[in-house]
């Protein structure tokens, strides 16, 4: 049900929260990393701007999970060089690795599975990260109403990840993109 929305989506084009760009609260989070042998994971990742962006600062351990085969394909034919071992063309949610990652970066990703299974989605991070990986990224912060993109409250987010991590900051962003200004939490999650 979700796959065939997403793939729809991708079909027709109709990509709206495409932008066209590394989001900058990402970028410049990315660039005060000191270790870039870390392995670094993309969920949901659409045209991974972030991940091109990483790659090309030398994060060569950087891997991208995406549903739909047309967001695979718009991404391979934007940045061919990107390593196809490096791509889980799959659901998230069914997404098992023996080797898990040191940073998980969330890029408008949350706001678009369905809202019931964010307390999945929390669990599942924990279960993909080191024990002192971090989930950083971008949550939006406006009313849950229809969507996607499903908003949400730190109130709400706090009920999934609090469950599951020691820390859970998140904070009004002050670099997003015009659209988004007042509308994006920075968030920072992890466990120490
Ligand atoms: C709103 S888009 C965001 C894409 C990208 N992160 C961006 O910001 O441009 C959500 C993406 O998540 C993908 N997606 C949705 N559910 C997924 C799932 N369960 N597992 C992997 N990818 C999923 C969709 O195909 C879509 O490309």
């Amino acid at each position: 049900m979700e796959k065939e929305f997403w793939d729809k989506r991708w079909k027709k084009k109709t990509t709206g929260w495409d932008m066209g760009q590394v989001s900058p609260p990402i970028q410049a989070y990315i660039d005060q990393l000191i270790d870039k042998s870390i392995r670094v994971l993309i969920p949901g990742c659409g045209n991974a701007y972030e991940a091109q962006y990483l790659m090309e600062q030398g994060f060569k351990n950087t891997f991208i999970v995406e549903i739909s085969q047309g967001a695979i394909d718009s991404f391979k034919a934007r940045y061919p060089e990107f390593p196809e071992d490096q791509i889980f063309h799959q659901d998230f949610f069914e997404l098992e690795t023996t080797h898990p990652f040191d940073l998980i970066l969330e890029q408008t990703f949350f706001c678009a599975i369905q809202p019931e299974k964010r307390n999945e989605y929390a669990v599942k991070m924990k279960a993909l990260l080191k024990p002192k990986g971090k989930l950083v990224g971008l949550m939006f912060d406006f009313p849950l109403e229809s969507g996607p993109p499903f908003g949400g409250s730190v109130k709400e987010y706090e009920t999934y990840f609090l469950p599951q991590f020691t820390t859970v900051k998140m904070d009004r962003a002050h670099n997003s993109i015009e659209p988004r200004q007042g509308r994006e939490l920075f968030v920072m999650i992890c466990s120490d």
